[in-house]
């Protein structure tokens, strides 16, 4: 273990700075705008307001780099992201410490594990060098045809603030393993742990391949989504973002690919194990992430022969997580990101307590250490009593809020758990096999579990169907068809001497 700096002097050394072309740039001249530990609501430092001229140096660096980078063979592009990998891990207390002083996420039940999958997932991707294989085709005798797989060229990158670096690992791993370069813009609420990692990986990357840039979403994203040398985006964020980046694409015709929110669905039968399905609702809902996230488990279908026991004991279970300081090793659950995420979420609790037969159950307590009473700390609510149709079953909330609905017919509960403009995630919670199997095939999601709610796994593809987004992350086959244009070769092989 490298030595660990505290999360403070790296916020000194990190801010009103953006990482171009190998360096820590700093932004002298630049607009920036405060960042928040969201646990005390102390400033903790400021990150630049990147503008297009900003954004037009870092692509420009980028496509420089580029030129070399797709030149490097494949297996020395992996065996770098393995040094980084090497690098990170030695690192891995101070980033996780870091993440939890500007996200408020809790430091052992989310920041470690956050920085442990960050760096399983780029170890993934530095083994897959030489699976950017292309095909021979048998078209004539006399021709050889074959595809080869190429890099697209500088990608551009944006992610939000829930997952930063594990979104930052499935972004950029597979964009550089395949030849690629890119700039990556971090969210507004959480730019530090994401330049600090990439501070590292410069230490090892050639100068260029790997860029980030902190700015707002509708100037800085904009700009890098519109440059006219960014070849493809890579976008995780809301639905509104999402669309907007998707139309600025399209004039350009290039590949956009999109993970969008979630509205997710958890369907439990009544031969289930409670107690199992209660710990997967509980997993899958990241109570101890104060519910942010786009897979959540926000629906949860309960078979009505269980659904006072398994509301018992799930209530059991919220009211005794320690919801406390993020940095405390005691904590189950930390805080959430910003003023404006608690607001939406307050007004969604509001809505849900006024609504006829909705029954809220706010669960746990709030820490009464007087350092955080400025913090932004939610208590988990289970609603009863409403509708699929009802607009807290419909919307995103993005916060520790789920809503647990009766039911009685499997067809009805399978049209229910449909009956959303969104499509990321679903389960089915059964020990009838044939049920099972039905509900994966019928169930509109992406990605689809029976009898558990594990989280995105590297190798795996992961995205939604409808407003959920469009094409898949984290796996081999995500990295060929997003990351990499696929150009036909035929060579005569007669001679035309
Ligand atoms: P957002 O979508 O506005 O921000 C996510 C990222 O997109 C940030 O880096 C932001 O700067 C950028 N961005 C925003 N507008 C953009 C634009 N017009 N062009 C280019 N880039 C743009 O999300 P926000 O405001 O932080 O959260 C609002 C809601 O979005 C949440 O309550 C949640 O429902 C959803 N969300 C979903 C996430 C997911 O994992 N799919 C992650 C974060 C938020
Ligand atoms: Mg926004």
């Amino acid at each position: 273990m490298e030595p660990e700096l505290s999360s403070v002097i790296l916020v000194k050394h990190l801010e009103r700075h953006n990482l171009m072309n190998g360096k820590l740039i700093f932004t002298k001249d630049q607009k920036s705008f405060p960042v928040y530990n969201p646990a005390t609501m102390d400033i903790i430092g400021e990150a630049p307001e990147s503008d297009f001229e900003t954004v037009h140096q870092a692509v420009e660096f980028a496509y420089e780099s580029q030129k070399n980078w797709r030149k490097v063979d494949a297996q020395k592009r992996g065996y770098l992201l393995l040094r980084c990998v090497d690098l990170l891990e030695k690192h891995s207390e101070e980033l996780a410490r870091l993440m939890s002083l500007e996200t408020g996420k809790a430091i052992r039940t989310e920041s470690r594990v956050e920085v442990s999958a960050f760096i399983n997932a780029l170890r993934f991707y530095s083994g897959l060098g030489l699976e950017l294989k292309g095909e021979t085709v048998p078209f004539n005798p006399d021709m050889l045809t074959i595809t080869i797989r190429e890099p697209v060229g500088v990608v551009g990158a944006i992610i939000p603030w829930n997952v930063p670096l594990l979104l930052m690992a499935f972004k950029i791993g597979p964009a550089i393993i395949a030849g690629n370069t890119v700039v990556l813009k971090s969210a507004e609420q959480a730019p530090f742990t994401v330049l600090r990692a990439a501070e590292l990986m410069n230490t090892i990357l050639p100068e260029g391949v790997l860029n980030v840039i902190s700015g707002d979403g509708p100037n800085c994203g904009a700009a890098l989504v519109t440059h006219p040398k960014v070849k493809k985006i890579t976008f995780t964020g809301s639905v509104e973002a999402g669309r907007s980046v998707y139309q600025l694409a399209s004039e350009k015709l290039i590949p956009v690919t999109l993970e969008l929110g979630g509205k997710s669905a958890m369907i439990v039968s009544d031969d289930v194990n409670i107690d199992r399905a209660v710990d997967g609702a509980f997993a899958s809902m990241r109570f101890t992430r104060q519910g942010q996230s786009c897979s959540a488990a926000s629906r949860i279908f309960v078979h009505e022969n269980i659904f006072d026991e398994f509301l018992k004991r799930l209530k059991q279970k919220l009211n005794v997580l320690k919801i406390d300081d993020p940095m405390d090793e005691t904590s189950d659950v930390g805080c959430m990101i910003s003023s404006e995420q608690y607001e939406r979420v307050q007004r969604y609790i509001e809505i849900g307590k006024n609504s006829q037969n909705a029954e809220a159950h706010e669960c746990g307590v709030l820490p009464n250490d007087p350092n955080l009473k400025k913090g932004l700390f939610v208590r988990p609510v289970l609603f009863t009593g409403l509708s699929n149709q009802h607009q807290l079953c419909q919307e995103e909330i993005f916060g520790p809020v789920a809503c647990l609905i009766s039911w009685r017919d499997y067809d009805e509960v399978i049209d229910q758990a449909n009956d959303t403009n969104y499509g990321l995630a679903a389960t089915i919670w059964t020990n009838d096999f044939h049920r099972a199997l039905d509900a994966v095939h019928r169930l509109e999601a992406g990605f689809v579990q029976i009898n558990q709610n594990i989280v995105v796994q590297p190798g795996l593809s992961y995205g939604g169907m409808k407003n959920s987004g469009l094409g898949k992350e984290a796996s081999t086959e995500s990295m060929l068809e997003h990351f990499t244009h696929k150009k036909t070769i035929i060579a005569n092989l007669k001679s035309i001497k």
